[in-house]
């Protein structure tokens, strides 16, 4: 869930992301030749023989991922329980990947580390993206929220957040492809380029300042920030009419703050609600969309020092 800075951090601007509490499980087996894939959730029942040429872009990230972890001679079926929607701007293709290579991981004992896990899935990210970020990957991996610039290696710190955070996820149920809105936003920063750059950098400070929020618990400057940050979002042409609507709603019954999230084009949004969650997710789905809650619980150091 990206909370600050989309598309500024493809432009080495910070963002600020959390991880939502829906499982990605995969399981890995030997397998007599190739690979299988199934993910029940999403619809996919596939096998790929290993040498066939790849016809889509989920049977190139595979065959990336085994032959890094030189595991392309063997056969695998791999089965992920997919908690995360596709297509609907939570990550679900950097936790799948991260789900599988820790699962390849434990099933042949590889002994990887959380910075190659990071890594790999981020090579797998930018099959499915182009120019992913890693933002994606590195929630995936640390499974905590994250301050992040891009880099190699990336700038990632943990954003210790102050007290429990209550926000609404709305689902617009139309796929947002990250890779299209991501192609789109750099075809007009090129053609308006100081424009972009001056957004890019506004979008920044909002991180900045939004992470500084959530360290000390200020929901009503953290929902303002949210605000101004889905206006630049907004200017930068990745809102549509249904994220435009979820926030409306929101805002209506009383989120100090709501804003698209991910690349946008269709997929998620999230509202700020720490004292009316119940009553916005109510009306998210009164107004026909899919809707849930989510706690970005207190950081555990903040529980120590407590
Ligand atoms: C997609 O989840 C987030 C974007 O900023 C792309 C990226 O960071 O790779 C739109």
């Amino acid at each position: 869930l990206i909370l600050f800075g989309e598309h500024a951090v493809v432009y080495g601007r910070h963002a600020l992301a959390a991880p939502v509490p829906l499982a990605m499980k995969a399981t890995a087996a030997e397998a007599d030749s190739g690979m299988q894939l199934l993910i029940p959730q999403w619809n996919i029942s596939e096998y790929y023989a290993y040498d066939a040429e790849p016809r889509h872009s989920l049977q190139r990230t595979l065959r990336l991922i085994l032959e890094r972890l030189g595991l392309e001679q063997r056969g695998v079926s791999i089965r992920v329980e997919a908690g995360v929607p596709r297509a609907m701007g939570l990550g679900g293709s950097a936790a799948l990947a991260v789900a599988v290579i820790r699962a390849l991981d434990m099933r042949f004992e590889l002994g990887l580390d959380d910075q190659a896990v990071d890594a790999l899935a981020f090579e797998a990210e930018q099959i499915a993206h182009g120019r992913a970020s890693g933002l994606d990957n590195a929630v995936a991996t640390y499974g905590r929220p994250i301050l992040f610039r891009r880099g190699e290696p990336p700038a990632v710190r943990e954003v210790l957040v102050a007290e429990d955070t209550e926000m609404v996820v709305g689902l617009t149920g139309r796929e947002g492809l990250t890779a299209k809105m991501v192609a789109r936003v750099a075809a007009a920063r090129e053609a308006s380029w100081s424009a972009y750059e001056r957004i890019f950098d506004e979008i920044d400070t909002l991180t900045l300042h939004g992470c500084d929020a959530l360290e000390r618990a200020d929901f009503a400057e953290l929902g303002r920030l949210m605000n101004l940050c889905h206006g630049l979002l907004n200017a930068i042409g990745v809102s549509t009419h249904d994220l435009e609507r979820l926030v409306e709603v929101a805002r209506d019954h009383g989120a100090l703050g709501a804003k698209l999230t991910g690349a946008g084009g269709g997929g998620a949004m999230v509202a700020l609600a720490p004292d009316n969650a119940d009553a916005i997710e109510r009306a998210m789905r009164a107004a026909g969309y899919r809707a849930f809650r989510v706690t970005l619980p207190r950081a555990e150091h903040n529980e120590e020092s407590a």
